[in-house]
């Protein structure tokens, strides 16, 4: 049996909970944790290295937890229902070849478990270079009636594959899809 994370616990305190999926070197996640010093903020990161990259920035942060594990495992298995107020998925691994598609991270099945984990009219903002997977993506969002698809409205700090992106002036396109409640 899997038990769900103690989120009161782990952060000792209960505030609102912002998750970075594919955190990388968590220049994201700490830029943001500590700007808004009154949520919660989980990295999840599979690379071990990465996840140290990202231990060290947060090292003053009192607000950041890491966690080191595949994300759609952690998504679908280990945050509370209705426990997330916003994900960010930046920059996912495109996977460009069309026998690796089957690795993205972006499925129906993953946008029902982020679907589940976020709290009423939760968040997802996506963001990536890659204008094929953007398209996927949206074609997925938009197949799901359980999510409204909007621009992204928010000021959020640049992450480390956004500076790169940037610099080779490469077009990044953003998606934030909106958890539709049922009206009771
Ligand atoms: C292209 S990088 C983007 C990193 C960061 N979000 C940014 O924008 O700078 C993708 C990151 O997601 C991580 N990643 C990819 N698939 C993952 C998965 N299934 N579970 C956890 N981490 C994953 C990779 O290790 C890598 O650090």
């Amino acid at each position: 049996m899997t038990h769900r994370l103690d989120l009161e616990k782990i952060f000792g305190r209960k505030a609102p909970l912002h998750v970075d999926v594919g955190c990388g070197d968590g220049s994201f996640l700490c830029a943001l944790a500590q700007r808004l010093p009154d949520k919660n903020f989980l990295g999840i990161e599979r690379l071990l290295g990465r996840i140290r990259s990202s231990a060290r920035k947060a090292a003053g942060l009192s607000n950041v937890r890491l966690l080191q594990m595949e994300s759609s495992y952690a998504v679908r298995y280990l945050l509370p229902a209705e426990s997330v107020e916003t994900f960010y998925l930046l920059f996912p691994d495109p996977w460009p070849k069309r026998r690796h598609h089957r690795r993205r991270i972006v499925t129906p099945d993953f946008l029902n478990s982020v679907h589940t984990a976020l709290n009423k009219n939760g968040l997802i903002y996506l963001a990536t270079d890659h204008l094929d997977y953007f398209r996927k993506i949206k074609a997925i969002a938009g197949s799901n009636p359980r999510f409204t698809i909007g621009e992204v409205d928010a000021e959020l700090p640049p992450s480390g594959f956004e500076l790169v992106f940037r610099q080779k002036g490469a077009p990044i396109h953003w998606l934030a899809l909106r958890k539709v409640s049922p009206v009771t």
